[in-house]
């Protein structure tokens, strides 16, 4: 790849900008100096750095975040701050994909990702990946056989449909585990109102083998290894 379209994809600039850096003779491949921004290199082996800082790269990023309460799970929002926000150096130069958004106000685990084919698996709705929720709920809960056997919500178009079989634990009178492998709009809060009750705290604590834990602080994040997040699917 060209030097100049690898700084530029990591948004150290525009094309014209990352020139006049190289004119600068401010970036380096392994020990030279880069004298021309047509210069191909290898981003997999090469060694670039910028006024002596190394550039950091890996082709494929995985984070895992523990999502606060009042961020969207968006890109840009005009008034809230995103959860792509809350990324820093150097993960905030990659174009970063979230993998099963969540509600502004629901908490917990959200992976973020630059792997399109693994973004692709893991929201497909073909793929059964089990999302393990926990929820409080403004009410005891009563019987929840019908969520165990699939229950009618209305999914974000307003379109009736019938839910795929829920797992409850149940955790005190007010709090529960729900798995779901599904992910309509509200899926969790619309399959509590359709009984009666209503979700005040929710938090995903699970995706597939993969567990949130209780090391993330809320807003922070952690990179992990293609082999790490290979546990989505087990
Ligand atoms: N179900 C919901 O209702 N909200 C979420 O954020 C996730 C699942």
């Amino acid at each position: 790849m060209r030097i100049d379209k690898f700084l530029a994809n990591l948004k150290y600039g525009s094309r014209s900008d990352i020139k006049t850096m190289i004119v600068q003779k401010r970036v380096m491949c392994n020990s030279n100096v880069v004298l021309d921004s047509g210069t191909s290199i290898n981003p997999n082996n090469d060694i670039i750095s910028i006024d002596k800082q190394v550039v950091f790269y890996e082709e494929k990023i995985y984070l895992m975040m523990n999502k606060p309460s009042g961020v969207v799970s968006a890109n840009k929002d005009a008034h809230y701050q995103t959860v792509l926000d809350l990324i820093k150096e150097p993960y905030s130069r990659f174009d970063l994909d979230i993998c099963g958004r969540l509600d502004i106000d629901t908490e917990g685990l959200l992976l973020l990702t630059n792997d399109g084919m693994l973004l692709h698996q893991i929201i497909s709705p073909k793929k059964i990946i089990k999302k393990v929720y926990e929820v409080t709920l403004a009410k005891p809960i009563a019987d929840f056989s019908c969520l165990e056997n699939g229950i009618k919500i209305y999914d974000g178009k307003d379109k009736p449909y019938l839910t795929r079989p829920a797992k409850i634990v149940i955790l005190t009178d007010t709090m529960c585990l729900i798995s779901i492998t599904e992910g309509k709009f509200h899926q969790v809060k619309r399959m509590f109102e359709a009984i009666g009750n209503q979700v005040i705290h929710l938090k995903r604590i699970a995706i597939g083998g993969l567990k949130l834990g209780s090391e993330l602080p809320l807003g922070e994040y952690k990179k992990l290894s293609f082999s790490d997040i290979q546990v989505v699917f087990q």
